[in-house]
């Protein structure tokens, strides 16, 4: 089992691993969550994966062969132009979010579009490599509306980097509110 669903397993025990469920992926890239998290939920869960990124799409496509998801070139910001459905769990991970105001205002159009998306109870989960970056997606998060956010918490299972960062170093998780 790889860490991301040793973490998964650790930090978002809200979802449980048998349940029939609709993940959305927004900045999927190669789309490994995917297929880990696909492994988790032994093939119950149908994924929306999207990106921008033509290159990355290509290697999601062969990632994803055999598996219930739909692959999507958009801009994860204008989800209603995709998508009407309603998800589960949106997953983003490694959004590389730095603190210049583009690069937080796109994020924070994506956070925006993926949180109308949701299903109440469903759950958002964000993991980064530095604590940096999961505080500029608190920030950007707490401009949600309906949204409970959880405390940023240190990823026990993330293969670490250097001293304050790792793969997967830092997740928080946000579910939505009836509204
Ligand atoms: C660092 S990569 C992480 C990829 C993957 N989630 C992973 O962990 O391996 C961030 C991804 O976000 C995508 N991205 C950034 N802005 C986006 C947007 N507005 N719409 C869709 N994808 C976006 C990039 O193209 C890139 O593939």
């Amino acid at each position: 089992m790889s860490r991301y669903i040793e973490m998964f397993k650790d930090y978002v025990w809200n979802i449980p691993a048998n349940g029939s469920l609709n993940v959305l992926v927004v900045g999927c890239g190669r789309a490994v969550e995917a297929y880990y998290l696909n492994e988790y939920f032994s093939g119950n869960a149908r994924f929306l994966c999207v990106d921008i990124d033509d290159k990355e799409l290509y290697y999601a496509k062969e990632n994803l062969i055999g598996i219930d998801a739909r692959i999507k070139k958009h801009n994860a910001a204008r989800l209603n132009e995709v998508t009407d459905e309603s998800f589960d769990l949106v997953i983003s991970r490694h959004p590389d979010i730095s603190s210049d105001p583009l690069d937080l205002g796109n994020w924070e159009g994506i956070y925006n579009s993926a949180s109308e998306r949701m299903a109440p109870g469903a759950t958002l989960v964000v993991t980064t490599y530095t604590p940096k970056e999961i505080e500029n997606v608190l920030m950007v998060m707490k401009k949600l509306r309906n949204m409970k956010i959880g405390p940023i918490e240190r990823n026990k299972h993330s293969l670490a980097i250097n001293a304050e960062s790792g793969l997967d170093g830092y997740i928080l998780t946000a579910s939505s509110l009836p509204s």
